[in-house]
């Protein structure tokens, strides 16, 4: 997600924004800009130099030096719109006196552009944060201040924010406020802060106050005044930050997968934003493929690797179940080396958190030569694969820096789902009722791994007993079948012990024979159609001597007496269910890897993204 920074009362305010967006670079970002304000004109530099642009906007702002005390900078990651010049951040209104940064999504951005640009404002990015700078622009030209007119504005957006304002009115003035998104504030004698991670002013204060939802926060040099919605002086906590920059940067986790693994809430709560219209129906931006290009396809193929292999063959449940089309999922890497049969009615899914893996890459190639439409599900805005399908549908989990695929796979798994829905109601196969219910309860998701997530102590407590183990096979059936596969894979990945997954009723056919005392069994029966089939494929193992943890839903005592160890998770409806019983067994592989000492973020012999074949 972007980082923004702002300070007002500083004489080096230039060098400040340029120190602070090299610390949040870590985080991964397309481009970068800073803007300075004083009662004459706004100044402004932004660039679009992918991971160098902070560098370059340090030569380029050379000239500025000194030129204001007060100013706002922004590193960005695009969810909308091109990572072009043009869009990075800062935005201004129509008359550049209003500059602003913003971290989030404005779900109501295309309405209210049409709304701006029918009344004569010109928009100048295809970003959906520029709305807000016109928004406030009108607000001044109502003789609002800049307070009233962000309250205003705030008060008729939709969605997820961060934002820190200027303008030329009042220059020695920051207004901030937030939604969701998270935003400190801090001051000193003689200056004031705001940043969306601390690791971007911890050098300079440490006295800083987390914003509440809603709050707007009036910097000033030396001070700051924070009130609520309604305008009301309120209530603030002072943060103790105990931290330096780089426990700050993993956000005072000890590692970016346990971090990554937190922010899976919002990577799926954020995935879904936006994407169903007030009629109820689920509209995907960017997919650019037409109701009659949707309603012809006769097959849906999905190609992919790795983890966003696993989140595919999740999908071609939900696919076939709901949308009533046919689905393959093939790995990338073997796809175009045998012969696929595709034609124009084809729609070929490729699923990759960088967009840059070279076998989901050529895949997709090999599939566009053979006339079948192509879409891509990415988490990189105008990565390769985006660039050069006919579609995208873009995860919006942020930046992932451990190599270990955690809130993509589950932001992924959510994306193709919504795909699914959307098939559905272009072809019918759904009601407007049944959809409602199946999009309502990927909402419901972020609670529910916000549940999962906070049992984390007793998966620690599942590996401690399993300290000795080395081989474990990990079993599903249904859509708890990739669940098991993911679950082998992290594992793999990030601890170095042998894993397997399998389906639960191909275990007879074969595996079932290296069953021993020692081999661990992690079985997923979380529901869906086979779980009491699930549990008969428990018992054969379990009276072959394996140690059996067993993975199910709340309440749930159907497999009582056959597990070894119980690991629960809240429910949720069977399709959606994967992705929250993901979680526990990116724990378990997280518990055993710290365990055994290792470094989860950087696994021996991996690389985040693999381009070579
Ligand atoms: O960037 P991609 O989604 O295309 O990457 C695919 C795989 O390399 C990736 O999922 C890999 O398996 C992960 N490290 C698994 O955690």
């Amino acid at each position: 997600m972007c980082g923004i920074i702002g300070v007002t009362g500083a004489a080096d305010a230039l060098d400040i924004l340029l120190d602070g967006l090299e610390r949040l670079e870590y985080r991964g970002y397309d481009s970068a800009g800073v803007a300075l304000v004083s009662a004459e004109a706004i100044d402004r530099v932004r660039i679009a130099d992918g991971t160098h642009s902070v560098a370059t906007l340090r030569t380029a702002t050379e000239p500025l030096a000194g030129r204001s005390s007060t100013g706002v900078g922004h590193t960005r990651w695009a969810t909308h719109g091109h990572p072009t010049e043009h869009n990075a951040h800062p935005h201004l209104d129509c008359s550049g006196r209003v500059a602003l940064v913003h971290n989030g999504i404005i779900e109501n951005h295309l309405e209210l552009a049409m709304r701006l640009s029918a009344d004569g404002h010109t928009l100048a990015s295809d970003t959906d944060t520029e709305v807000l700078a016109h928004l406030i622009e009108e607000g001044l030209a109502r003789g609002e201040d800049l307070t009233t007119a962000v309250r205003s504005t705030l008060a008729v957006v939709r969605g997820a924010f961060a934002l820190g304002v200027m303008t030329t009115d009042d220059p020695e003035l920051i207004v901030a406020s937030r939604r969701i998104s998270p935003l400190i504030v801090g001051v000193t004698d003689t200056a004031g802060y705001l940043a969306s991670d601390i690791p971007a002013v911890l050098d300079r204060t440490r006295n800083l106050i987390a914003l509440e939802d809603d709050q707007v926060a009036e910097l000033r040099p030396g001070s700051v005044v924070v009130t609520d919605a309604a305008g009301a002086p309120a209530t603030t906590t002072p943060l103790n930050v105990e931290w330096d920059v780089e426990a700050a940067q993993k956000g005072g986790f000890p590692d970016f997968m346990s971090k990554e693994m937190a922010d899976q809430p919002a990577a799926v709560l954020d995935t879904l934003r936006g994407r169903r219209g007030p009629d109820g129906v689920i509209a995907i931006d960017q997919l650019d493929l037409s109701h009659d290009d949707l309603a012809r396809l006769t097959k849906v193929v999905v190609v992919a690797c790795g983890s966003s292999f696993h989140a595919g063959l999740v999908a071609k449940y939900a696919f076939e179940r709901w949308a009533r089309i046919p689905v393959e999922v093939d790995i990338a890497s073997e796809f175009r080396y045998r012969d696929p049969v595709l034609d124009a009615t084809a729609l070929v899914v490729g699923v990759s958190q960088s967009g840059e893996t070279v076998d989901t890459l050529q895949a997709m190639r090999h599939a566009r030569e053979d006339g079948a439409r192509v879409v891509v599900v990415s988490n990189v805005v105008d990565s390769s694969m985006a660039r050069e399908a006919d579609g995208v549908l873009y995860t919006r989990a942020g930046p992932e820096i451990g190599v270990a695929a955690t809130k993509t796979v589950l932001a992924q798994i959510t994306a193709l789902e919504l795909l699914a829905l959307h098939l559905a109601q272009v072809r019918g196969t759904m009601t407007h009722e049944q959809v409602a219910v199946e999009f309502d309860e990927l909402l419901r998701l972020e609670g529910v791994l916000a549940e999962t997530l906070a049992r984390s102590d007793d998966v620690a407590a599942v590996a401690s007993g399993l300290s000795h183990a080395t081989d474990f096979f990990f079993l599903g059936r249904h859509a708890g079948y990739p669940t098991a596969l993911e679950g082998a894979l992290k594992l793999k990945e990030i601890s170095y012990l042998h894993a397997e997954g399998y389906p639960g009723g191909e275990l007879k056919h074969g595996p079932l024979a290296v069953i021993e005392p020692g081999c661990v069994v992690v079985a997923v029966a979380t529901g869906g159609p086979l779980k009491e089939k699930m549990l008969s494929n428990v018992a054969e193992v379990k009276s072959r001597g394996a140690t059996v943890v067993l993975v199910v839903e709340d309440g749930d005592e159907d497999g009582a007496g056959v597990a070894d160890y119980t690991i629960r998770v809240p429910a949720a409806r069977d399709m959606q269910s994967p992705i929250k019983d993901i979680v526990p067994l990116q724990q378990l592989a997280y518990h055993l890897a710290v365990g055994r000492g290792l470094d989860v973020d950087r696994p021996r012999n991996l690389a985040k993204t693999v381009t070579v074949e």
